[in-house]
């Protein structure tokens, strides 16, 4: 049993807090290997931001769990290396069940998310009120986000063809009855590269496809439910162009892949959203590098130099996202 304090972690209640009163969101970036580790750990070093460490099942499974929360107090511990101490949390991104949670949480993790969003209401509210329970009765307080409403796409193994809103009428309810601190909701983010079909979207004088507004009436009603409570968008990667470009320049197929704008996000990150969740950005903007490198220089087999430009990319990207989309810089 390891507490998160003795890895050097916080929960998300305090940066949550500062968030909401300084209008801006908390990035919450999914990580997998060292690379993305440290380039997370540069960026938010590099502009001052808090951050938030996530860790999906797929991510536990590639990579171990117990080698991930240890990346996560190398993380802590890298950030003062790099000469700023800033927050930093592990959070369990899409947590299954009661039983996956607990063991995130006594292996270290700060904060967990419990997905009971496929859930019928009633089943959804006992479950993360279990979770909360249980997290809020450690030593040292976790964190627990609940979510109400469906994205579309693959939430990690849950997967929706169709979204369904968040329901504002639930939300009071639901935050009363589990005990949750943050609440994941959904307005028409999607999880993936392609969060839209064609045939739902409108295109620009070149071609480019613009998808359909975010649902501000029903985050401001949601807002006005529960004044001052934590929000949190999944699926808010913007999928840039440029990066599909030189995917597509050098042999990739990424055809018809639709993000969510960057100004979107800005105005949600504002309001009460105060955790943003990026992990395509990331995907597409390292397979971009990856890609270009081996296509440039057939002759490079030392993975160092195939991955280093790969996590320069990703680092100017996450600074990009702290600095001018979620507004987190200076943050820390
Ligand atoms: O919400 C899903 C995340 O992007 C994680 O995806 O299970 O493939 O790691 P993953
Ligand atoms: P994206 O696929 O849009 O990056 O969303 C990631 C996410 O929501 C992780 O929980
Ligand atoms: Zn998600």
């Amino acid at each position: 049993m390891t507490s998160y304090t003795e890895l050097g972690l916080v929960n998300t209640r305090e940066m949550f807090r500062k968030a909401m009163e300084g209008g801006y969101a908390i990035p919450a970036y999914n990580f997998n290997n060292m690379e993305q580790m440290q380039a997370i750990v540069q960026a938010c070093v590099e502009t001052g931001s808090p951050v938030i460490l996530q860790v999906s099942s797929g991510a536990r499974k590639y990579a171990n769990q117990n080698i991930l929360r240890n990346m996560a107090r190398g993380a802590v511990e890298y950030a003062r290396e790099l000469g700023r101490e800033i927050p930093i949390a592990l959070h369990l991104d899409h947590g299954s069940s009661f039983e996956l949670c607990k063991d995130c949480i006594e292996s270290g993790f700060s904060s967990v998310m419990i997905d009971g969003s496929h859930l019928p209401y009633d089943e959804n509210v006992a479950l993360t009120k279990k979770v909360c329970e249980f997290a809020h009765s450690q030593k040292d307080y976790v964190t627990v986000e609940g979510e109400l409403g469906v994205l579309a796409g693959v939430e990690d193994d849950v997967s929706a063809e169709h979204s369904q809103y968040t329901q504002p009428e639930e939300v009071e309810d639901f935050v009363k009855k589990t005990g949750a601190d943050s609440l994941a909701i959904s307005i028409g983010t999607s999880h993936g590269r392609t969060k839209f079909k064609p045939e739902q979207c409108t295109k620009d004088a070149n071609g480019v496809l613009i998808p359909p507004p975010l649902r501000f009436d029903i985050l401001e009603e949601i807002e006005r439910k529960i004044p001052g409570f934590p929000i949190v968008l999944h699926g808010a990667s913007s999928v840039a162009a440029e990066y599909v470009r030189i995917i597509e320049k050098h042999g990739g197929h990424l055809k018809d892949s639709v993000g969510i704008p960057e100004d979107q996000l800005r105005r949600a990150a504002k309001s009460a959203v105060c955790k943003i969740n990026i992990d395509s950005d990331g995907r597409l903007a390292m397979t971009a590098y990856i890609r270009k490198t081996l296509a440039e220089k057939p002759e490079e087999f030392d993975p160092r130099n195939i991955l280093g430009p790969a996590r320069e990319a990703l680092k100017e990207l996450y600074a990009h996202k702290c600095r001018n989309v979620l507004g987190s810089a200076g943050g820390a």
